[in-house]
């Protein structure tokens, strides 16, 4: 055993000498196809609670909004909560907003979302929707309060659908303990691959995600499957079922849309942008970026981190430079604000660049290579959730310099957040078992620690 370890090991330093990687796994190619519904039933008790899924609920992370749908009537649309452990177990209830909408010859449940607000840091809670025997227990624990040392572990997913891939990175994620929160990076349900966009999926998405997304936040990110744009069927407001479903809690940041918001949480401050809404000079997501950044104070959070669906950087020949007007318009922001992170989705595939930018590049200087640059961030692709879409395997050769390392497989990352300079990230495909890391690096923080981390880049070649 101990001669294999040092055997990983090697490969794992050899590795480290190489530019870039391409990883030499190869995925044996099967068809990606939908599971069937009735693996993810309704509850069987009358007009249950269902679909149930939390996210922060305000700007700090003492706030959590809880979502969910009854099929049939309006109520229950209150939530009872109290601390799992200690003196102070009063219940208390806050009643939900109820919306509903119709897709074409779709109509949905009733969609509740209740906001509970002053939470305890670092706290479990318990919560309950219904009453009797419809009932449904879940909890959620809230994060610590933000500080620059504060550990904190996140799961990484993004176009996941739902097909046995889809349910193999899911029960992977979820099997692994560490993760407290997820950043998810866009296209959720995939409804619309279906006639009419058939928004039973939206349903039924629910339910299957509804083991993790009930009992740890995940923070959302829309992709171009939430746009649901389909004037063909006189379907003319982008983003309804999805707005309707996922409410996050982008007023505290000053936000005017749901589509674009930040939080803090623990030692990270997270930004959330919109591939899918205008972000050229003076639209309102420009604007709001723009002064988004100052309001970073890197001593309370000093991790900065930006979730988008449509990369940036990407060297597969899907989606090839559709980030590309965005990255004009933002990475210079990015490098000047020292962004550690950027994690995207939409290529199914996934995908680390070095620490590069082009932001010399303008129109009269021709300078259009991304060269090394250690305030830029790193981005990671990461749309290789196993939607119904298949495997993007078509990579740009020779590999281009910016790419770190890449591979055409199935997975999730984590990220785990030491303290303000140290964070361990890892990937995990969804071919191996789970504590098997198919990639990883140790990040150091740009703002307090802006080193090399070439060393301990680990691209592990099979
Ligand atoms: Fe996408």
């Amino acid at each position: 055993m101990w001669i294999l370890t040092i055997f990983c090991l090697c490969l794992h330093f050899s590795a480290t000498c190489n530019a870039g990687i391409t990883s030499k796994y190869v995925r044996k190619p099967h068809a990606s196809v939908d599971m069937p519904p009735e693996h993810f039933p309704s509850p069987a008790t009358f007009n249950a609670p269902e679909q149930v899924h939390i996210t922060q609920g305000d700007h700090e992370g003492r706030g959590m909004i809880i979502s969910w749908v009854t099929p049939l009537h309006r109520n229950p649309n209150v939530v009872t909560y109290w601390e799992a452990e200690g003196e102070h177990r009063r219940r208390h209830k806050v009643h939900a907003a109820t919306t509903s909408y119709r897709y074409y010859n779709y109509t949905s449940g009733f969609i509740h979302h209740a906001t509970l607000r002053m939470l305890k840091y670092d706290t479990r809670y318990i919560y309950e929707l219904g009453k009797h025997n419809e009932a449904r227990k879940f909890s959620f624990t809230t994060p610590p309060k933000a500080g620059p040392d504060v550990p904190y572990t996140f799961g990484v997913m993004g176009d996941l659908g739902q097909t046995y891939d889809s349910n193999q990175t899911f029960q992977h994620y979820v099997s692994n303990p560490k993760g407290q929160a997820v950043l998810y990076v866009g296209d959720l349900s995939y409804a619309d691959h279906y006639p009419f966009h058939d928004n039973v999926k939206w349903d039924i998405w629910g339910r299957f995600v509804e083991k993790s997304t009930a009992y740890q936040p995940w923070i959302w990110t829309a992709g171009n499957h939430e746009i649901d744009y389909a004037p063909e069927i006189e379907e003319n407001t982008p983003f309804k079922p999805y707005m309707h479903r996922y409410h996050v809690p982008y007023k505290a940041s000053k936000s005017t849309s749901p589509l674009w918001y930040s939080i803090k949480r623990a030692s990270a401050y997270i930004i959330v942008l919109s591939s899918y809404s205008a972000y050229g000079t003076y639209t309102p997501q420009y604007n709001w970026l723009e002064q988004e950044f100052p309001k970073v104070n890197r001593s309370e959070t000093p991790w900065l981190i930006v979730l988008l669906h449509s990369p940036m950087y990407n060297s597969n020949n899907y989606h090839y430079m559709e980030g590309e007007s965005m990255r004009v318009m933002f990475e210079q922001w990015f490098v000047e604000n020292k962004v550690d992170l950027v994690f995207s989705g939409h290529v199914h595939s996934y995908e680390r660049s070095e620490r590069i930018s082009n932001v010399q590049y303008n129109i009269t200087n021709g300078l259009s290579a991304p060269v090394k640059d250690p305030c830029a961030p790193v981005y990671i692709t990461i749309g290789d959730g196993g939607n119904i879409e298949g495997i993007a395997d078509n990579f740009a050769d020779p590999q281009p310099s910016y790419s770190a390392f890449r591979e055409a497989s199935f997975g999730h990352a984590i990220l785990e957040i030491k303290n303000r300079s140290h964070a361990f990230y890892t990937w995990h495909r969804n071919q191996d078992n789970e504590p098997t890391i198919a990639d990883s690096t140790w990040f150091h923080n740009r703002y307090w620690y802006p080193h090399d981390e070439h060393s301990s880049s680990s691209g592990l070649v099979h």
